[in-house]
């Protein structure tokens, strides 16, 4: 695992948007996992400012609440097309979400799984974090080796997204299909991204913690290229940050970002 402190929430989003940029460039038939949240939003702004084209990239969603229709402004899939796929050059035929409205989820999970097979796998996925500690809606105690299934919603995230339903927590649905921890580890590459006082205590426990399914972002650590990009308040937590800047200021890698840490 690389944690990659910045200074500032602005310069956490713009790291995080030219690592996608420059996998999107490298490889244009990129197969990318997309996260929601508002941590996310400007990680897309950025992304559709850089003018990259996605013409011939495929996306998989990590997740979707169930009982919402995809024309549901509170849809992840509504968040993709207002944040993303309505602003570039995407075809929405390659773009991929859990189906939160499938009469048997069990179908729907295996069908999202089977979707992400045929693609040959997800190049890139990008990752935010609940203060419930989760990855995708993968809540405490989800199995490590977990794959695409629907989970009940904690209270706590319930509560972390009811801004997203006017305030309202008892409007935020009460399940979600996402993809499961397993399925998140067999990526080919994670970055999660994290900014705000609020995360610093998950994603010290996330990154520095021990590995367990109380957490489910520690899975991360079992992860062969997984990238941590923080800004100074959610990275305020970790015991051993001066060591990250070191490893940082010394990867010869991240010298065309030195402007952004
Ligand atoms: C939702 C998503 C998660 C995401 C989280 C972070 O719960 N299902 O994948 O990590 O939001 O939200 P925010 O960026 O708003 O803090």
């Amino acid at each position: 695992m690389e944690v990659i402190p910045c200074p500032d929430r602005d310069r956490a989003v713009a790291l995080t948007a030219r690592i996608i940029e420059t996998r999107l460039r490298a490889k244009p038939d990129l197969v990318l996992g997309l996260a929601t949240g508002r941590t996310m939003e400007e990680v897309y702004a950025r992304l559709v400012a850089s003018g990259v084209s996605f013409a011939r990239c495929t996306t998989f969603n990590l997740d979707e609440y169930v009982g919402l229709p995809p024309d549901d402004p509170n849809s992840y899939a509504s968040y993709m097309r207002h944040h993303l796929f309505d602003h570039v050059d995407i075809d929405p035929a390659r773009t991929h979400l859990p189906d939160g409205m499938a009469s048997d989820l069990t179908a729907a999970a295996a069908d999202y799984e089977a979707r992400i097979t045929a693609a040959g796998g997800i190049d890139l996925q990008l990752l935010g974090i609940g203060e419930a500690g989760h990855i995708g809606f993968n809540e405490p105690l989800s199995a490590l080796r977990s794959r695409t299934r629907d989970k009940i919603l904690t209270p706590t995230t319930r509560r972390q997204n009811a801004g997203m339903f006017g305030g309202n927590e008892e409007a935020v649905p009460k399940r979600a299909l996402t993809m499961g921890v397993g399925t998140i580890l067999d990526t080919r590459e994670l970055v999660l991204l994290a900014s705000g006082a609020a995360k610093a205590g998950i994603v010290a426990r996330a990154v520095e913690g021990p590995l367990t399914a109380r957490v489910s972002a520690s899975a991360i650590q079992l992860h062969t290229s997984c990238k941590v990009v923080l800004d100074a308040e959610a990275a305020a937590g970790l015991e051993d940050i001066d060591y990250y800047r070191f490893v940082c200021r010394n990867e010869e890698k991240w010298d065309n970002c030195r402007d952004l840490l």
